[in-house]
């Protein structure tokens, strides 16, 4: 049976630099018998978590009802989780964030999601590596608490406008990260 991977994106940017990683990253994972299901967050409908604790109740992940309730069932079944972003203000941009809150009603119901692997991929425009601890950092630290395996962080400083990340290996190393799921 193909392995079911999730794809979740941050950037609002069509055409962008993550989303060119994100192609490349889906078209390599397909060619590997991967099924791939992406959710570009940026276009969705997501609100933060409410701390409400009533995850689940409703039969639905959160009560609030938005699109996390259409990924969550996603992320609930795939064997990998990849996030892909880029770098806003040193952090993560808002959508993905929601998505990333909500993570918390797998936790609060005691759903067991512990084992998967995840993957990510991210750029910056500044050149320096530790702009992009801010989103590394709360990746790793996230994934270690779901007891989930990092396969991989493709990071990619230095690309702002659109077209840029062609000039970076960040595509090929999104493709090639596809073999560690
Ligand atoms: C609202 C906003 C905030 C940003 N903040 C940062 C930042 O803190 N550091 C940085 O290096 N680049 C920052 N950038 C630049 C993007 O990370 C960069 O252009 C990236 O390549 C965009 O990726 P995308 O094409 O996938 O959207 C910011 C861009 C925007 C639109």
């Amino acid at each position: 049976m193909s392995k079911k991977i999730v794809v979740i994106t941050g950037s609002p940017r069509r055409g962008g630099n993550s989303f060119a990683m994100t192609e490349s990253f889906i078209s390599a994972a397909e060619a590997e018998g991967c099924e791939v299901k992406r959710f570009d967050a940026a276009f969705m409908n997501l609100g933060g978590c409410h701390a409400c604790e009533t995850c689940f109740s409703t039969g639905r992940a959160c009560s609030f009802d938005d699109d996390f309730n259409t990924i969550a069932p996603y992320i609930e079944e795939a064997e990998g989780v990849v996030f892909t972003l880029p770098v806003y203000w040193y952090s993560i941009p808002a959508p993905i964030k929601c998505v990333i809150d909500k993570l918390y009603s797998f936790c609060v119901a005691g759903r067991d999601i512990a084992g998967k692997k995840c993957a990510l991929i991210a750029c910056c425009e500044e050149d320096d590596m530790t702009v992009l601890d801010g989103v590394r950092v709360p990746y790793e630290r996230s994934v270690a608490l779901l007891k989930w395996k990092s396969v991989g962080e493709v990071l990619v400083p230095g690309v702002l406008n659109r077209g840029d990340i062609q000039k970076t290996d960040g595509c090929a190393r999104a493709a090639e990260l596809a073999k560690a799921f």
